[in-house]
């Protein structure tokens, strides 16, 4: 016989454990068994104050939604007959209180409005840690940065020596990319943080809620203006799963350069021993491990996009049980990545960087032939892709020394360079690394002076996106704190 308080009385027989396993959405519910406890508190005060129920029933409930809210949800509340949280909760509180207060609770709404409420409080709260984090992230990297802006390194394109930078260019590059997985996250949860409360089932409800209180009591912005795109609509998970991806993805390019630069050949970089694993048989090894599942970490919240979107995919309106089989990939998506986040953090903040191995680099492999070839084009007036022919041709015969150069000259130009007043001191100064990183000031380049600039901006950014979330979260706790006030109130606690 089954024990749930929505289930008995419109439906006979046993259900196998396959069924129920199959549609209990309890294991996944556990991310959102608090949340629960919230939504119902908002619901009976509303319920309250709208004359909907009458205090003292609302006063026996309350009394009990305390007790979840401070002791827990009971772990009876899980049994796994019950098909999910809520129906568990309700059916504690009815058992606690009695048909006749407990079956009021659910008066005016639908476990599809409830889900979806309690979905959007849990992944607002966990973007709410992943935006805090990802501040942590982008001080780290202004702050390293800060102390490298003259430590030279070679840029790569196609993991080929192009040109000189600097580590401070290349770290505020991450933080560019990772203030904008900021931005996204902070403009999707204006999107996730609205409330389907009072949608019910899908066609809202006759009793006269009043929907924009319980929103307010739990902190959400605003409500959902249509009743069936509340409670049918998931895109507030895709999008934030969509966000986690591109986020990920920017953590896993970094992750495979620390890779790499920790590697013997590059030796660019020296992980602290705590990010780093050992091997069985080995002993010499020190692998960089967390590098290597934050790498790998892209691809299973990219999977669980997938999930969530192809599930939604094709669904007819309203509310489809589908939606259940949504969550899980929700959880698993954007539940770790705060901590990979701080992880990232914590590894960039305790590296140390290998100057030398870098600066010995910085010059190789003809990284500074561009600027060459833009001398003979600013000082010489040779067009560029005859200077591109020439110093192309040099490093092709293996030297950049002034007799070959006007070898190429000739061949391409008509005329040597030394003819138009080359010598080999202006080739070797232009060939400096120093001087390829100081010419390029524009602002967004590599020149120290333009990295100073970059980072008195990325600062002031950095402390605006930080004021921002302390708004949000001010604003949240706030409405809650009105809500426990006012639950207190109607529970005479
Ligand atoms: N556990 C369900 C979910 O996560 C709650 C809504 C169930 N609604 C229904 N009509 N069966 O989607």
């Amino acid at each position: 016989m089954t024990r749930d308080v929505v289930r008995k009385a419109r439906l006979s027989g046993e259900r196998t454990e396959d069924i129920e396993s199959l549609l209990s959405s309890m294991e996944a519910d556990r991310n959102i068994a608090s949340s629960d406890v919230l939504v119902d508190m908002a619901h009976l005060v509303m319920l309250t104050r709208q004359q909907i129920v009458h205090e003292d029933h609302a006063k026996t409930l309350m009394k009990e939604l305390f007790y979840m809210y401070e002791s827990g949800v009971p772990a009876e509340a899980f049994d796994p007959l019950y098909e999910d949280i809520h129906a568990g909760i309700e059916t504690v509180l009815t058992r606690k209180t009695g048909g006749d207060v407990g079956g009021r609770l659910h008066i005016g709404r639908s476990r599809n409005d409830e889900v979806a409420t309690c979905l959007r409080i849990r992944t607002r709260d966990i973007i709410l840690d992943q935006l805090e984090a990802l501040t942590r992230l982008r001080s780290v990297l202004l702050s390293v940065a800060e102390d490298h802006i003259t430590t030279v390194m070679p840029g790569f394109t196609h993991l080929q020596h192009a040109q000189p930078v600097t580590l401070a260019h290349h770290l505020l590059a991450y933080e560019q990319m990772f203030s904008r997985d900021f931005d996204r996250l902070f403009d999707a949860l204006r999107r996730v943080n609205c409330s389907p409360l009072g949608s019910a089932a899908l066609a809202s409800t006759g009793y006269p809620l009043d929907r924009p209180l319980t929103a307010d009591l739990l902190g959400f912005d605003r409500i959902l203006e249509n009743s069936m795109d509340a409670v049918a609509s998931r895109d507030f998970a895709e999008e934030t799963l969509a966000c986690d991806t591109m986020l990920l993805t920017n953590i896993s390019r970094f992750c495979e350069e620390l890779i790499i630069w920790s590697s013997a050949f590059v030796q660019f970089v020296n992980l602290d021993d705590r990010y780093c694993s050992t091997s069985s048989i080995m002993p010499q090894k020190k692998n960089p491990d967390v590098a290597e599942i934050l790498r790998s970490r892209a691809g299973t919240v990219l999977g669980s996009f997938v999930s969530a979107i192809t599930i939604v995919k094709g669904l007819p309106m309203a509310y489809n049980r589908d939606l259940q089989d949504l969550n899980p990939h929700l959880w698993r998506g954007i539940t770790g990545v705060r901590r990979d986040i701080d992880l990232l953090a914590g590894m960039i903040e305790s590296a140390e960087f290998n100057l030398e191995r870098m600066a010995e680099e910085a010059g190789r492999g003809g990284t500074t032939t561009t600027e060459l070839a833009d001398t003979l084009v600013r000082e010489f007036n040779i067009p560029f892709r005859t200077a591109h022919h020439i110093v192309g041709n040099a490093v092709k015969d293996g030297s950049l020394d002034l007799v070959t150069l006007d070898r190429g000259a000739e061949e391409f130009y008509g005329k040597t360079l030394s003819s138009l007043g080359v010598t080999q001191e202006s080739i070797d100064s232009a060939l400096s690394v120093s001087t390829s990183l100081s010419v390029r000031k524009l602002p967004g380049g590599p020149a120290p002076e333009a990295v100073q600039d970059a980072l008195v901006e990325r600062r002031k950014e950095l402390e605006k996106d930080i004021e921002l979330i302390c708004d949000k979260k001010t604003q949240i706790s706030a409405s809650l704190h009105e809500l426990l006030t006012q639950a207190r109130r109607i529970a005479q606690l």
